[in-house]
């Protein structure tokens, strides 16, 4: 396993490969990018990983400075996956001095995590956008617990003619249900008790879909009553959505939806998504 900081010794080692799977991540690994590290590893072949944390998609009050880095263990953990190239930029190597072009998708921040989080996909578009040039992969790989940066990635990669794949993988969940993530570990133990009533929640709106509902507003509530039980847990948005457009639903139609939510346990702000497969009447 090669581990490179810097984008001229990255672009070296590159060179020595040929196709190459890769998963752009900020580190803190968990099973969740360890499946896209085995799922890239089994359709490319060669692996690369990126840990950047990358502070153009961080608001100004948000976690930034304490979001949980562990390099010697992340390395450790590649090591043992046997990824091939490990990319580990510094914040200058990045954003250089006199950096000052952005990718930005306006629409994209209009609905979900973009309205609540402004400037939050200007940053992860940017920087997504420059580790793919940099790293030239056959495929990348992202995760569908963020569903709405998934969306935002396979438009950058279409608008831009960037000859990348872009492989979105289902949720890895704890065995309660809880989506890995690595905001889990600011959880005290309360709140990490209180936090599978998330995945409750959107297991309850499926439960309803499946058994014939199809109001929006239905099954948003059917969300909200689940996370209401739980005194911990604060809704900050309950969205039933067009998957691909984002938009609102009245009513699910042919396309199925995207229930998502993001939620507040104490100091920490935790989002998830189930989707509601499109149902074939005979
Ligand atoms: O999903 C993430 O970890 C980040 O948003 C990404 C894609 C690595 C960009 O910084």
């Amino acid at each position: 396993m090669q581990v490179l900081a810097t984008i001229d010794a990255f672009r070296q080692a590159r060179a020595a490969y040929g196709p190459l799977g890769f998963v752009p991540t900020m580190g803190y690994l968990h099973q969740g990018h360890l499946s896209l590290i085995a799922r890239a590893r089994r359709e490319c072949g060669a692996v690369a990983v990126s840990i950047f944390v990358n502070p153009t998609q961080f608001g100004p009050r948000e976690d930034f400075e304490r979001y949980p880095r562990d390099l010697e263990r992340d390395l450790a953990l590649l090591a043992r996956e046997q990824v091939d190239l490990v990319f580990v930029p510094s914040r200058e190597e990045i954003y250089p001095e006199g950096f000052g072009t952005y990718v930005s998708i306006p629409a994209a921040d209009e609905v979900l995590e973009g309205a609540a989080r402004p400037g939050h996909f200007r940053g992860v578009a940017t920087v997504v956008c420059k580790l793919l040039n940099i790293v030239q992969p056959t495929r990348a790989y992202f995760g569908q617990k963020d569903a709405q940066q998934s969306i935002v990635v396979r438009q950058l990669v279409r608008d831009l003619n960037i000859p990348t794949q872009i492989v979105v993988a289902p949720t890895v969940r704890e065995p309660d249900g809880l989506a890995m993530s690595s905001r889990n570990s600011y959880l005290t133990p309360e709140e990490r008790q209180a936090a599978p009533a998330i995945y409750r929640a959107l297991c309850a709106a499926e439960q309803r879909y499946l058994a014939g509902e199809r109001d929006g507003e239905a099954l948003r509530q059917a969300v909200i009553a689940v996370l209401d039980a739980e005194p911990l847990l604060r809704p900050e948005y309950v969205s039933v959505a067009d998957p691909l457009s984002l938009r609102e639903l009245e009513q699910v139609g042919s396309h199925g939806a995207l229930v998502s939510l993001a939620v507040r346990i104490g100091a920490v702000r935790l989002i998830d998504n189930l989707l509601l497969e499109p149902v074939t009447t005979a």
